[in-house]
């Protein structure tokens, strides 16, 4: 019997979850498949609900549905319960199971990319506040990050964060960076800005330690200007695709069993992909 899985959005038409798992099940030799579910708000819970009885052995969850996917499960791992939010899913016994891969995807990218440097990163400034941010505080609160500052442009946002990391991250405005990015050791981008059809986040870099890792988790376009720009003065820079990737593993691994790699072989199918559509 063929095993199946799913990414479950709203919209899920751009996902390249399904690139990612069928390379994999390709690479593994399992008789598997992978495919996008279009799952409106108002259906949402009935579908979490039948999820067990639907053929298919797990799934990822995105946009917007991972909060309520959290609500719908019977248990959550420790990662989703901090974060309130659920983007692997799979059941066992008619009851449905959660948890969150994001920091690990995070993570993952920046131990890969950057080999220690944790060592080095006293501070990290983190501009957004949404539900990526989220996941890259906790991350970096459990690498015990000494100084973990939050830039939004709503600042109420990013003070709501800091309450719901108990006082870990220091809530800053967006317009308020400046100070902040002299003493940066790691800088994320985790806005929506710089992304395919956004503008880009236009920040004046000459503060910035030339020694200052600039990890941007936006991957279309795979190079954002704010890692040209970081790149061009000699930064360390961390491309978002990697998350994406790395995020993707560990659920493989629940659904079907192995443990896949992140290869530059995958890495490059997707940039290739990512390319292919940018030129549409
Ligand atoms: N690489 C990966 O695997 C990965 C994983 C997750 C997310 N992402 C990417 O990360 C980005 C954020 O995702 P999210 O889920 O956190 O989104 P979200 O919850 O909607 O948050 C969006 C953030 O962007 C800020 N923002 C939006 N427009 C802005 C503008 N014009 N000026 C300043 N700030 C602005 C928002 O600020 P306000 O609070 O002021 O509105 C908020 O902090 C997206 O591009 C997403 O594709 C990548």
């Amino acid at each position: 019997m063929k095993l199946r899985a799913c990414v479950i959005g709203h919209p899920v038409a751009h996902s390249r979850s399904p690139l990612i798992h069928k390379y994999w099940l390709a690479v593994h030799g399992i008789a598997g498949d992978y495919t996008r579910v279009d799952v409106p708000p108002e259906k949402i819970e009935r579908f979490f609900d039948d999820f067990p009885k639907s053929g298919y052995v797990g799934g990822n969850v995105t946009i917007p549905h991972k909060e309520v996917a959290f609500r719908k499960v019977v248990e959550a791992d420790p990662v989703a319960r901090a974060l309130g939010a659920v983007n692997t899913i799979w059941h066992k016994d008619g009851k449905l199971y959660g948890a969150s891969t994001d920091v690990y995807g995070f993570i993952a990218n920046l131990n890969r990319s950057q080999p220690g440097w944790e060592k080095q990163a006293k501070t990290a400034v983190i501009i957004g506040a949404g539900g990526a941010t989220r996941a890259i505080a906790y991350g970096l609160i459990e690498k015990k990050i000494p100084n973990i500052v939050v830039a939004n442009r709503t600042r109420a946002r990013a003070q709501d964060l800091a309450a719901h990391f108990e006082g870990k991250l220091v809530p800053v405005a967006l317009s308020n960076l400046m100070p902040h990015l002299r003493e940066a050791d790691l800088l994320v981008n985790a806005t929506s800005l710089g992304m395919t059809g956004q503008p880009p986040l236009m920040l004046d870099l000459s503060p910035l330690k030339k020694s200052a890792i600039v990890y941007d988790i936006v991957y279309a376009p795979l190079e954002t200007e704010l890692l040209k720009a970081a790149r061009a003065r000699g930064n360390p820079v961390v491309e978002g695709l990697g998350m994406l990737l790395h995020q993707a593993a560990p659920a493989f691994e629940r659904w079907f069993g192995v443990r896949p790699e992140v290869t530059p072989e995958l890495r490059a199918l997707v940039a290739s992909d990512l390319a292919r559509k940018a030129k549409r």
